[in-house]
């Protein structure tokens, strides 16, 4: 909490109290002089004020609701939480820390994912034969916990994270097949992935289909459980400045010659031809000299009829033109590795035994 509503809170909580505290304490003292007939003088309108002293029972209510307050007082971080934490606790991170909002979230998190854990180890990997996964989890939190104490991730121990993730690419492939699996994972995919991927991970313009065998970072397990850990950026440049709008186009007629040419276009041949080499000397890099696309640039395969970003002979002009980046975000920090684990297997599912 900031100093600024920390202090905020201090002024209502306690100047609060106090205010009423003090209201009472005076009311109780400030014994107004009484006439003989036990008025107190005042008279409005003809009607005459008795003194009546506040019933018992209502002082007694009142002066409880003040000392519950300040049990609150005691139990919470009530005054400017740097100066008084209060002496409730929330477990976080195997500690006892002082209770705030945000600690007692994170203390419910971590016991849910402690049941989920649990129910993953013990029922899910069990049932489907993959218990040795447990250890390699175990090792990757290990180094995980190492990265979120460097400020600066050293590459070594990425590398080393990243070895781990791979090592769990056989049990994805068992829990690939194993309904129980696909159920939770069907469910984590579902909360985190259909926005972008579509319900039913067939994608969209800009995002890929999930289902089919065209992969941008590979469909082996070991590829995308580290999609799903890391992200992924793609990177198509921008070739309109080096290309020029003229090149653009060759180079967009070629790839249509090379794609098949679904939409049965007239194509103009000396453009295929001109933009052919501007292929070979500009594009092969990441594509491949067969076009057929790498997975390590992330780069599509541009000979089948499937598009990201549309095969229309407009949208891969504006492709070429103005380049495409699309970002898979990265899930580690957010799901954890059993959830990744789970939703790797659903993904890989999908390719498996396409679901219509
Ligand atoms: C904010 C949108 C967004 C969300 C949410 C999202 N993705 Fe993605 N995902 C993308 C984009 C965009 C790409 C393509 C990246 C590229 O262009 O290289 C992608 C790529 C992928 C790929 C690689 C596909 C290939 O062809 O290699 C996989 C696998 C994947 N996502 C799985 C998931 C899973 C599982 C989740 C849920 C945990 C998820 N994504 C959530 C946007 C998203
Ligand atoms: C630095 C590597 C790189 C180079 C060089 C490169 N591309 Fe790409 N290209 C990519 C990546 C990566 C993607 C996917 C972008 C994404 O997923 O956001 C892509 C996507 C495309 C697409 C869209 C495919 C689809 O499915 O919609 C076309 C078309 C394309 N590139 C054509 C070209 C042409 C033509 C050239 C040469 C002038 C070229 N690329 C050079 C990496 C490259």
């Amino acid at each position: 909490m900031s100093f600024f509503w920390g202090s905020w809170i201090t002024v209502l909580s306690l100047g609060c109290w106090l205010f009423i505290f003090g209201v009472l304490v005076w009311t109780l003292k400030s014994k107004p002089v009484l006439e003989e007939d036990e008025t107190t003088g005042h008279s409005y309108d003809g009607i005459r004020e008795y003194d009546k002293p506040l019933p018992k029972w209502w002082l007694v209510i009142f002066f409880g609701t003040l000392i519950w307050g300040l049990g609150y007082f005691i139990l919470f971080p009530s005054i400017q939480p740097n100066v008084w934490k209060g002496i409730t606790t929330v477990e976080v991170d195997g500690q006892q820390v002082p209770w705030t909002s945000k600690n007692e979230l994170n203390s419910q998190l971590q016991a849910n994912n402690k049941v989920f854990t649990e129910n993953f180890e013990q029922g899910i990997l069990t049932n489907a034969g993959a218990t040795e996964a447990i250890g390699i989890l175990a090792k990757l939190n290990d180094l995980q916990s190492q990265k979120r104490s460097q400020a600066e991730v050293a590459p070594e121990l990425q590398e080393q994270i990243d070895e781990q993730v791979k090592l769990l690419a056989p049990y994805v492939d068992k829990l690939s097949t194993d309904p129980e699996a696909l159920k939770v994972g069907n469910r984590l995919f579902l909360q985190n992935c259909a926005l972008c991927h579509g319900s039913n991970a067939k994608g969209g313009l800009g995002y890929p289909n999930l289902t089919d065998n065209d992969w941008l970072h590979g469909g082996q397990a070991e590829n995308i459980l580290l999609t799903i850990h890391n992200g992924r950026v793609g990177a198509m440049a921008a070739w309109q400045k080096q290309l020029g709008e003229s090149g653009v186009r060759a180079a967009a007629e070629y790839v249509l010659s090379i794609s098949g040419n679904q939409n049965g276009y007239d194509l103009d041949q000396a453009k295929v031809q001109q933009g052919k080499a501007i292929f070979e000397q500009n594009c092969v890099l990441c594509h491949g000299p067969d076009a057929k696309g790498q997975i390590a640039m992330g780069a599509p395969n541009l000979t089948d009829d499937i598009w990201l970003f549309g095969g229309d002979r407009e949208s891969i002009r504006t492709t070429i033109r103005h380049g495409r980046s699309g970002v898979m975000p990265e899930w580690q920090t957010k799901l954890g590795n059993e959830r990744i684990m789970l939703l790797a297997a659903y993904v890989r599912s999908l390719s498996q035994n396409p679901v219509e």
